[in-house]
């Protein structure tokens, strides 16, 4: 079944209708809003904004980038509303692209006045932790500490208790996509952390509809069928009813071509399945169907831990098929000497690989996927 004939949960909620605020102020010369109302947005065009999510100590803003591409006037409230967003994690960049190159290329499709529905990009939802070259937002309180943004959403406004964490995540949530009212398709996208290698996967809870039709549109090496994460983007978008995946892109700092080719490929798969694109759009890239043939499904991970710190060696590599016991790398102490021979817990398939050799203790350096309860 295509996701456009997907029955929307969320739709015909009423929308608190907050019309967009701008502030008055532009930067690099591109309007500072303080809210997105879609209709004040003009159509067949692909605007960009700038939303101040919160204020370092200091009050510097962190602006993020807002990129809104509205097909026909009147495809706001018949077409999809689609969110791409990307980088929460700040070390984690191979969506950044992707976002980047949809829009650049969207702007001829919308401008044909044929384009049917909404799509809003954040390419880069944490400029704090670009700063700091890491995945966490730093704040500053007492003598600082770091928080997880995909662990907060849909966030705490500061009138009802939010810390500056909560609340920037309160406004991506509130003032960008409006609570949901903005959007009805998400995708959000990742990488590995800093240090690990792996292919391009998604999370997707089947439980909701739509999610497993989305997925599979993506064309992953590895689709793990996923309860989610509470406190994730893609886990509140699909509290809230909205289908939605997290599309994991490779290793963290690395722009692999490959990978954000095939993450593109998938957006414009999506597009056309969500009825968004003229009859006879130009197509920026090829969006044939490779097929699922190459995914593997399962339910489960089975971490490797190293016992003890040390540097480590790993001799198997991403997407790889282990057997329960098998040899899979390595830990030296500095001496030199063998501290623990890794080996697979369960059979498997390999997701993701350390590949960075400084290791400590209790740090997985390898995950596998498989379906725990197959026989
Ligand atoms: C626009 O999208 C909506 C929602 O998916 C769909 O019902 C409608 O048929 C689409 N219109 C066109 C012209 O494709
Ligand atoms: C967002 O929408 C939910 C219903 O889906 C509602 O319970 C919640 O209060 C809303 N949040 C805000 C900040 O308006
Ligand atoms: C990019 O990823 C692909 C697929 O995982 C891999 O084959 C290729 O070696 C990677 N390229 C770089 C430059 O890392
Ligand atoms: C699409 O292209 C075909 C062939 O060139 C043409 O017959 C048709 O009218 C076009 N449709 C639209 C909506 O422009
Ligand atoms: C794992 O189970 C799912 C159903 O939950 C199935 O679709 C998939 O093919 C299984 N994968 C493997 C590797 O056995
Ligand atoms: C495997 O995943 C399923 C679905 O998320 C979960 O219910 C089950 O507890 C997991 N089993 C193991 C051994 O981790
Ligand atoms: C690692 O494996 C080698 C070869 O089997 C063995 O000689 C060595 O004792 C093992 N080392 C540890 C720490 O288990
Ligand atoms: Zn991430």
């Amino acid at each position: 079944m295509k996701l456009s004939t997907v029955a929307l949960l969320v739709s015909g909620v009423a929308t608190v209708s907050a019309q967009t605020s701008f502030t008055g102020d532009t930067l690099q010369g591109y309007p500072v809003i303080e809210y997105l109302d879609l209709n004040d947005v003009p159509p067949n065009t692909v605007s960009r904004y700038w939303i101040s999510a919160a204020e370092a100590q200091g009050g510097l803003p962190y602006f993020l980038p807002i990129l809104v591409a509205r097909g026909s006037e009147g495809s706001l409230d018949t077409g999809r509303r689609l969110s791409l967003s990307a980088s929460i994690h700040g070390d984690e960049l191979n969506g950044i692209p992707v976002v980047q190159r949809v829009f650049a290329a969207l702007g001829n499709v919308v401008s044909s006045g044929n384009f049917n529905g909404t799509v809003i990009g954040l390419p880069t939802q944490n400029p704090n932790g670009n700063i700091l070259n890491q995945r966490n937002f730093f704040s500053s309180s007492n003598n600082g500490f770091f928080t997880n943004l995909n662990r907060v959403f849909p966030g705490t406004s500061i009138g009802e208790g939010g810390s500056i964490a909560t609340s920037y995540a309160y406004t991506i949530w509130n003032n960008v996509w409006a609570n949901t009212s903005n959007v009805d398709i998400a995708v959000d996208f990742h990488t590995l952390s800093t240090g690990s290698n792996g292919p391009l996967w998604a999370y997707a809870d089947y439980r909701l509809d739509g999610v497993q039709r989305l997925a599979e549109l993506a064309q992953p090496d590895v689709l793990k069928i996923d309860p989610g994460e509470p406190g994730s983007i893609e886990t509140t978008w699909v509290d809230h009813g909205v289908p939605a995946i997290t599309l994991e892109i490779g290793p963290a700092k690395n722009w692999n071509q490959t990978l954000i080719k095939r993450s593109e490929e998938f957006v414009w798969r999506l597009l056309e399945d969500l009825a968004m694109l003229p009859e006879n759009y130009t197509a920026p890239m090829e969006t044939v169907s490779i097929g699922l043939q190459n995914s593997y499904r399962a339910t489960n991970f089975s971490t490797v831990a190293a016992s003890r710190s040390g540097w480590v060696q790993m001799d198997v590599v991403p997407l790889q098929d282990v057997q329960e016991g098998q040899a899979v790398g390595t830990l030296y102490d500095s001496w030199g000497d063998v501290i623990e021979n890794l080996t697979a817990p369960v059979t498997g398939r390999v997701l993701t690989v350390k590949v960075d050799p400084a290791t400590e203790q209790g740090a997985g350096v390898l995950d596998l996927v498989y379906n725990a309860t197959s026989s």
